[in-house]
């Protein structure tokens, strides 16, 4: 089998236990000797988020078996051409939704109340010259949730008790109990705060646009903790710029880890470098849940945790 990203060593010495691990190289020139050497004795990948299995590199695999996302979101794997080619691509959903609800609920207060700003005031030693100036509570505020899955629904159940008016929009409308937008431009316009919990791929590519920064307004606070993909980058810099966008908090950003200079120099943005499941405890489950995918494959055919569109694989 091959790691292509990264592995903990807890993962690497459990692989071990079951299959011959080889290291992908990172280089092209690396990758393209080690393909043409061992790509058709490669049956089983384990994949980090961040590492990605295009359909081109599958295709230098021709008897590859299963793909194991070290994650929830796999939309750097190609998985239309798996399932073309019957390979199934599995990926780490539940283990990590505390982890990355509590980020996005810190990120919602941390932005909110100021806080960043607040610790620099004193870190400069600028309180005994005056206090900080006063924050935003985000009580009776409403909160429009872009994606209310998995993730999205524990975020929602955790800022309850902050008292915020909840409303979520996806592309059909769930029995929950919270008020449905089937638009996402009318709810960002209703809202105070939009958190996006949403997925990457073709479905989201930058649905959070200018209109929808617009809508949400001067006032208005957009949380990212999804996929970066799904904002439109240049419009967001240019709505904080102008002032057309209150405040961003951001987990992730779409060409990770490059961060814009001029996203990072925003004084409205609070950044972090996508650590919403970086945590031992998460990762650990996440890990072992991604070779568990591989290693129940190999002894009976058949997957823990397989992406939707391999389910009938
Ligand atoms: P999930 O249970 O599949 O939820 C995804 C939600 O997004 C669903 O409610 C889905 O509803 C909605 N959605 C998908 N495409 C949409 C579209 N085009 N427009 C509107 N809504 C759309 O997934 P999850 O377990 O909550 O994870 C969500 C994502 O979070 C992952 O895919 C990953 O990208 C990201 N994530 C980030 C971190 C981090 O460290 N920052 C950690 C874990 C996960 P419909 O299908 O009805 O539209
Ligand atoms: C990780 C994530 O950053 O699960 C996801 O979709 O974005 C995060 O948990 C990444 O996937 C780990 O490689």
């Amino acid at each position: 089998m091959i790691l292509v990203g990264g592995a903990s060593q807890r993962m690497q010495d459990q692989l071990a236990e079951v299959f011959t691990v080889h290291v992908l190289p990172q280089d092209a020139a690396g990758r393209e000797a080690f393909f043409a050497a061992n790509g058709e004795n490669i049956g089983y990948v384990l994949s980090s988020g961040h590492g990605g299995v295009p359909g081109t590199m599958m295709e230098q695999m021709p008897n590859l078996k299963i793909v194991s996302n070290y994650g929830v979101g796999y939309d750097a794997v190609d998985v239309d051409t798996a399932v073309s080619r019957g390979v199934v691509v599995t990926h780490t959903p539940n283990v990590l939704n505390d982890d990355v609800a509590n980020t996005a609920v810190m990120l919602v207060l941390t932005a909110s109340r100021n806080f960043l700003a607040d610790n620099a005031h004193l870190m400069a030693g600028n309180w005994p010259k005056g206090a900080a100036p006063l924050s935003q509570s985000i009580r009776d505020k409403t909160v429009g949730i872009l994606g209310l899955g998995r993730i999205g629904m524990v975020t929602a159940e955790k800022l309850a008790v902050f008292g915020v008016k909840i409303v979520y929009h996806t592309r059909s409308e769930r029995d929950v109990p919270y008020p449905y937008y089937d638009n996402l431009t009318e709810m960002a316009r209703d809202c105070d705060i939009l958190i996006s919990i949403a997925p990457g791929g073709a479905s989201t590519d930058k649905i959070i646009n200018r209109d929808v920064m617009d809508a949400l307004g001067p006032d208005g606070l957009l949380v990212n903790i999804g996929r970066g993909t799904v904002v439109d980058e240049s419009a967001l810099i240019a709505a904080l710029q102008e002032g057309r966008l209150g405040k961003a908090a951001l987990d992730v950003f779409e060409d990770e880890p490059n961060v814009p200079a001029a996203l990072m120099a925003c004084p409205t943005a609070t950044l972090l470098p996508h650590v919403g499941s970086a945590t031992v405890q998460t990762r650990q489950a996440m890990g072992d849940l991604a070779v568990e995918n591989l290693t129940a494959f190999h002894a009976a055919g058949k997957a823990v945790t397989p992406v939707p569109e391999c389910q009938s694989l």
